[in-house]
């Protein structure tokens, strides 16, 4: 069985509150459990956390990777400038890939840029809670192939 975790950084515990034009109705507790449901469909075993600190989420990436196959994380703002965040991740050695629900080059031009994204083997953007969902199955395929090589 699979083992992914999934976090959710900053202001994503008030999804279905903001800005639904860009996030979409649904709230944080829905999303996870569409994807949860798609997870135990496909025999993965999902540890999701959401944190509103920085520390925490680096805490938690500390503490978690090394029982992990694999890690989503949507770290919100902190994409744009957290390099303490980008070193937790550059220090793991499980595939990470990262996710966005909107598309962030397609609005202001602070969101185009992801200092995390390069500790990842990729990044998924736009989707809104597909995207999660694509990530899973990426993660699959990489997992499969037996992907030893994460570019670092
Ligand atoms: C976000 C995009 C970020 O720019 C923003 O700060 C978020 C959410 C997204 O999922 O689209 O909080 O990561």
């Amino acid at each position: 069985m699979l083992k992914i975790g999934i976090i959710n950084g900053p202001n994503l515990n008030m999804l279905g509150k903001r800005d639904k034009k860009i996030y979409g109705n649904l709230t944080l507790e829905e999303m996870n459990h569409k994807i949860e449901s798609f997870a135990k469909k496909e025999d993965i075993e999902l540890t999701i956390k959401q944190s509103n600190f920085e520390g925490e989420i680096i805490e938690f990436i500390q503490q978690n990777s090394s029982k992990l196959n694999g890690l989503i994380i949507n770290p919100a703002a902190y994409t744009h400038y957290s390099y303490a965040i980008a070193d937790a991740l550059q220090d793991c050695t499980i595939p990470i890939i990262e996710v966005h629900l909107s598309n962030i080059f397609s609005r202001e031009d602070f969101r185009g840029k992801s200092v995390s994204a390069p500790a990842c083997i990729g990044q998924i953007a736009g989707f809104g809670f597909q995207s999660y969902i694509l990530a899973i199955h990426a993660l699959q395929d990489f997992l499969k192939k037996g992907s030893s090589e994460i570019n670092k």
